[in-house]
């Protein structure tokens, strides 16, 4: 069967494909806005409720460094600059499909929502010191956030044994995890995940990136994708959420100089994620 095909079968299957809330695109739409009207985005956001408890529960989090309990959200934009205010939107959203274990990967809930999460902040951290544009930024937060989608996609409506993962990989040794995918599933949770944010109607430069990031030809092709490829490869060796293929990938030699960064910039970004992902778990 081809991949279009399988692609087709498994979300043909599911009746209830997550969506990406109307609320939180609008938000961001809003955001991209020169002058932002705040009290319109305050307005959007409330209409959401499970958004506005995510959002405010998150910018409470150590991991943003706020000098106060923040108990609105209209406080909360005065206190944020436009990027923190967008990751959190994202992060928002995200909390909802991050929240199950993923029984065929290994990994839980928590595991799970601390990775997209570790994965969101090294990400952030690469994309500042590149000196990305917001709109870039902005692509950076989506697809390092959501990069393991796929994954959810694929536990959820493939049944997924992990015993079929463990067998595959023991009968080849030398296979990376992408491969060992293809053999049991007949498809990759990146090219899942892509094709999940494709019909949310998110720019090819962000399905492009969850797509690549496992694929060490792809992900130096854009730079959004080499940053959340990076980043992810960077929180699983933290050992934040791994699951039964946390090391089982390969990273292309030339990442980093595609990057333009250095080793000792990889010891700093391995401290930040660590330091941030620390903090961020006190209230999670
Ligand atoms: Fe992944
Ligand atoms: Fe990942």
């Amino acid at each position: 069967m081809k991949e279009e095909q399988i692609l087709e079968k498994i979300f043909d299957k599911v009746e209830t494909i997550p969506t990406f809330p109307k609320v939180a695109q609008q938000a961001l739409e809003l955001l991209r806005d020169e002058n932002i009207d705040f009290k319109r985005l305050e307005k959007i956001i409330k209409s959401d409720p499970g958004i506005v408890a995510n959002f405010l529960k998150l910018v409470n989090s150590p991991a943003f460094g706020l000098p106060q309990k923040i108990d609105s959200l209209f406080k909360a934009f005065m206190f944020l600059g436009v990027n923190q205010i967008k990751f959190i939107i994202i992060a928002s959203v995200a909390k909802n499909y991050f929240d199950r274990p993923l029984k065929g990967y290994g990994i839980d809930a928590e595991g799970m929502w601390l990775h997209s999460i570790t994965c969101g902040f090294i990400a952030e951290e690469i994309a500042f010191k590149l000196g990305l544009n917001p709109a870039k930024i902005e692509a950076v937060y989506i697809a390092s956030i959501l990069h393991d989608i796929g994954k959810i996609v694929l536990d959820l409506y493939m049944d997924l044994e992990i015993e079929e993962f463990y067998s595959a990989m023991k009968e080849h040794p030398d296979w990376d995890f992408i491969q060992i995918e293809w053999l049991v599933l007949g498809v990759d949770h990146g090219l899942v995940g892509a094709y999940l944010l494709e019909k949310w109607h998110f720019p090819k430069s962000i399905s492009f990136a969850i797509r690549a990031h496992h694929d060490p030809d792809l992900m130096i092709q854009s730079e959004v994708a080499g940053i959340v490829a990076l980043a992810n490869a960077l929180t699983n060796y933290l050992g934040i959420g791994m699951g039964v293929d946390a090391f089982y990938y390969r990273l292309p030699e030339d990442l980093l100089s595609f990057l333009n960064l250095s080793e000792k910039d990889i010891y700093k970004l391995l401290k930040t994620g660590l330091y941030k992902m620390l903090t961020f778990q006190r209230e999670f």
